[in-house]
């Protein structure tokens, strides 16, 4: 049973990477902006009033959060542990985190730091379409599909995310470095802390990732 958490900026690649150590390790993959965006999606609530902070890239405050979150911690397959993706974002998130764990007598194995540049995370970000079927995701140039705008796998219409304006993503690199970046220091001080370069090829992340795993 083995809790990991990803950390890094936004488009650093913690998606990508906890989706595949996930298939890889048989481990559930947990994202908080996942968790969102459906919310949003079903209008539920609590998806109606995060949707605001969302668009604007503005982080969901944590009354809204903490409840969902602790609601899918506990659904299921807490017994084989999980990839946190997106969360915690802030110091306090983190306590209730340790807190939410501790109670079930489990704890944060290692916590991942994924380190991109402000100017590549603008560059994937401003390239990434997702299929609004079967959430496939696309970058343009390098991973485009084959036909523009549409899904490969199911031929449904690609999108992109509202937040992945370039000015929004700006506001969201400014409120990672404000509130989320201190956490690092958090997870230092507790010894679980690697960070690997997340401008390599994905598959180089992946088996850096694997070495810190295993
Ligand atoms: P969330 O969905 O978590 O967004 P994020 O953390 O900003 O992360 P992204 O999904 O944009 O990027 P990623 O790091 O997962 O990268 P990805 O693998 O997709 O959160 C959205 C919003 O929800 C927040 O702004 C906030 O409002 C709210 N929220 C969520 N959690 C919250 C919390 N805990 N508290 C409060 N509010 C919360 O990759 C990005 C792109 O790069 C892709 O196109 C990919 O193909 C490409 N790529 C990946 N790896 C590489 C590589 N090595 N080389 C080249 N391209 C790559």
């Amino acid at each position: 049973m083995r809790n990991f958490v990803f950390l890094g900026p936004p488009g650093s690649g913690k998606g990508t990477q906890a989706t595949r150590l996930s298939q890889k390790v048989g481990i559930r993959h947990l994202s908080t902006g996942d968790l969102l965006r459906n919310a949003v999606q079903e209008q539920t609530a609590l998806g109606m009033q995060a949707k605001e902070y969302m668009e604007k890239g503005d982080l969901v405050p944590d009354q809204l959060l903490l409840g969902l979150l602790e609601e899918s911690m506990n659904n299921g397959a807490m017994s084989k542990g999980t990839i946190l993706d997106g969360f915690p974002r802030t110091v306090p998130q983190a306590e209730s985190l340790r807190d939410m764990l501790n109670k079930n007598n489990m704890k944060v194995d290692a916590a991942v730091l994924l380190e991109v540049s402000d100017e590549e995370v603008i560059k994937r970000l401003s390239g990434r379409w997702f299929c609004t079927t079967c959430q496939r995701t696309y970058n343009y140039p390098m991973h485009a599909p084959k036909k523009e705008g549409i899904c490969d796998d199911d031929g449904h219409e690609l999108q992109r995310r509202r937040d992945d304006e370039e000015e929004v993503v700006r506001k969201r690199l400014h409120i990672y470095r404000e509130r989320t970046a201190p956490i690092v220091d958090f997870y230092r001080a507790e010894s679980i802390l690697t960070t690997i370069c997340g401008e390599q090829s994905p598959d180089k992340v992946f088996s850096d990732l694997l070495e810190v795993i295993q």
